[in-house]
């Protein structure tokens, strides 16, 4: 089983998405999940399929209880489907063990969550390792891809920070770098910009832009159409099920960017 090739679309495949040369970053096809509780099995999935090519920027949005987070969850091997299959890249995730996910898990995936998830304790380069340490890899060349990684994000003068020295958005780029430090798969985010305010939220956007633009798969939930507005694609859950699935123009892509900045403008003159 390879773990780092993801598979080429084949044209003969059930998987052949608009464009046969681009490589797969997930396929999920008539995915469900159930959670049994004593009164009642709530149908969180309810039979999804779609395909996230390698470099797609995705925006998952719906209403509260559509079940972002639950796919969102499976996608990053937090939890198992109860039916349906999910590949990354070309392991079927429906079929491994608790030890398998856990692997892929530390080693091929990146999160940022809406409330950040430092460790409090440990400081901004310290936190962007903490996804090496449950690997043993804690050497020399680890600290500097994490100095490297918290200077892209814009913190190399804060390496010694603790989180709570940190403001909200600076805690979240500490998230975004340590989200990278294993060179993940794609990085899954849950709100990303849920609790900042519209000048944060667009510096948050612009380090995904960038990220995205070198080809980075980023798949994200949000509530927020101008957030939304700024992926490449945008899939909307109802019920538990894909309600639609459409592709953002590059027009709509600047305007969002355009109506960002200038909210931030305003806001920076009213100070
Ligand atoms: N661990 C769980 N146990 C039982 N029900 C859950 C659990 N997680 C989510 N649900 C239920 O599954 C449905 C989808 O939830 P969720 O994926 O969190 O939606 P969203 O993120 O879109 O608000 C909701 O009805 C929710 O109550
Ligand atoms: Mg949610």
């Amino acid at each position: 089983m390879s773990m780092n090739d993801p598979y080429e679309v084949s044209s003969s495949g059930e998987t052949t998405s608009m464009n046969d040369s681009r490589r797969l970053a997930t396929s999920i096809r008539d995915l469900t999940k159930e959670y049994v509780l004593k009164s009642e099995t709530v149908r969180a999935l309810r039979g999804v399929s779609f395909d996230v090519p390698e470099g797609d920027y995705v925006a998952i949005m719906g209403p509260s209880g559509s079940g972002k987070s639950t796919l969102l969850n499976l996608l990053g091997c937090l939890d198992k489907p109860t039916n349906g299959s999910l590949y990354l890249g070309e392991d079927d995730i429906a079929e491994m063990t608790d030890d398998e996910l856990a692997e892929i898990r530390s080693t091929r995936i990146g999160f940022v969550f809406q409330s950040y998830n430092l460790i409090q304790q440990l400081s901004v380069v310290e936190n962007i390792q903490v996804p090496l340490y449950y690997q043993g890899r804690l050497g020399s060349g680890e600290k500097r891809r994490a100095m490297e990684l918290a200077e892209r994000v814009g913190l190399g003068d804060r390496l010694d920070h603790r989180p709570a020295q940190l403001s909200g958005g600076q805690q979240q780029r500490v998230a975004i770098a340590r989200s990278l430090v294993n060179d993940p798969f794609f990085v899954l985010a849950d709100e990303p910009t849920g609790n900042l305010d519209s000048a944060t939220t667009d510096e948050i956007l612009q380090i995904f832009d960038a990220l995205n633009d070198e080809g980075r798969t980023i798949i994200l939930v949000t509530h927020e159409d101008d957030v939304a507005d700024r992926a490449k694609r945008i899939v909307r859950l109802k019920d538990g099920m894909l309600h639609t699935d459409e592709q953002v123009s590059e027009e709509r892509r600047v305007a969002a960017r355009l109506a960002q900045r200038q909210a931030v403008e305003e806001m920076l003159a009213r100070e």
